[in-house]
């Protein structure tokens, strides 16, 4: 009998393709709750899952099941040390999304530099009246510090970028890196309270950890400078959300650009009404090219568990 294996929900057709030449495949075209995971996974091999898909325990509980393929970098969503307790596999898509995730921290760090999304509403509101030397006077990014907290893959490729505008390169995480990887990115490791004070624009690129969670808060946003701007194309959780919207709101910080929320889908109110503050619906990854990959990758990993492998890239190893 074949394999089956479950893809929760819509994706780029790569991943399906792939799997349907050797398993069962039920795609399911739309978001699914703890409760209908929870019976529906009772059926599968394996899970095809997105990053709001709630792998919990009781999710893990499934029988057969042999491997969860999250289609995402992070994994916040997914109980890992239940899975482990059932050995089943967990994997991710890394890497293949690492350029179009830093493509979208510099799209939101030039919006709120430049004000792009203020200048786009006032023009479709009518009221362009022509060039005016005050209108939407933004700040320059040539020769500015650009300050990263956590520099993995992503956060690299967000200071590569900054070399282009010839910026200062601040970095913060757990571990300094190797003095050659630093060499080669011109970045130099500070500490997380110099990150804070130093930093034209500050982006978060870190996974959500218990580290990590919540580790932007009102009494950080109060160390920054008053002309900087905040990114985070991370996860929602490192920053405190309404503490962000009494910074911007106060004027603590000059603005900031985000993809990612505390409570997906839900936003902080106060957010939506300020201009000072650039709101994505978490896309950081989304290019044609880069979710085909992340659906490919996230099949081949378990068409390899399915056949008996390892996965090419686990969350962690057996
Ligand atoms: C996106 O947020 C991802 O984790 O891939």
């Amino acid at each position: 009998m074949k394999k089956r294996v479950l893809i929760t929900n819509q994706l780029p057709d790569s991943a399906f393709l792939l799997l349907r030449q050797k398993y069962q495949v039920v795609w399911n075209k739309h978001q699914l709750t703890e409760t209908q995971l929870i019976s529906r996974s009772r059926l599968f091999d394996a899970l095809l899952t997105t990053l709001a898909d709630p792998v919990t325990k009781m999710v893990l509980a499934a029988p057969r099941l042999k491997c969860v393929a999250n289609c995402a970098v992070g994994f916040n969503n997914i109980d890992l040390e239940a899975a482990r307790a059932r050995r089943i596999w967990v994997t991710h898509t890394p890497e293949v999304l690492t350029e179009a995730t830093a493509d979208t921290a510099w799209a939101l760090l030039l919006s709120c530099a430049r004000r792009i999304p203020e200048g786009d509403r006032l023009v479709r509101a009518g009221k362009f009246q022509g060039a005016h030397p005050l209108m939407l006077l933004g700040v320059d990014l040539a020769g500015k510090t650009l300050g990263i907290y956590g520099f993995g893959r992503i956060g690299k490729a967000v200071a590569r970028r900054g070399r282009g505008w010839n910026m200062k390169i601040l970095y913060h995480q757990r571990h300094r890196e190797n003095p050659k990887v630093e060499r080669g990115l011109n970045a130099r490791y500070v500490s997380f309270n110099t990150l804070l004070r130093n930093s034209d624009f500050l982006s978060v690129n870190s996974p959500l950890t218990p580290d990590t969670r919540q580790r932007f808060a009102k009494k950080e946003f109060r160390k920054m400078k008053k002309t900087a701007i905040f990114i985070n194309t991370g996860r929602g959780a490192i920053h405190r959300e309404k503490d962000l919207a009494e910074a911007l709101e106060k004027r603590w910080l000059y603005s900031a650009g985000l993809d990612v929320y505390e409570n997906e889908p839900q936003i902080e109110k106060r957010l939506l009404r300020l201009e000072n503050c650039t709101l994505l619906p978490h896309i950081g990854s989304a290019t044609v090219e880069t979710r085909t990959a992340m659906a490919l990758l996230a099949a081949e990993n378990i068409d390899l568990v399915l056949s008996g492998r390892r996965p090419k890239t686990p969350v962690f190893t057996y």
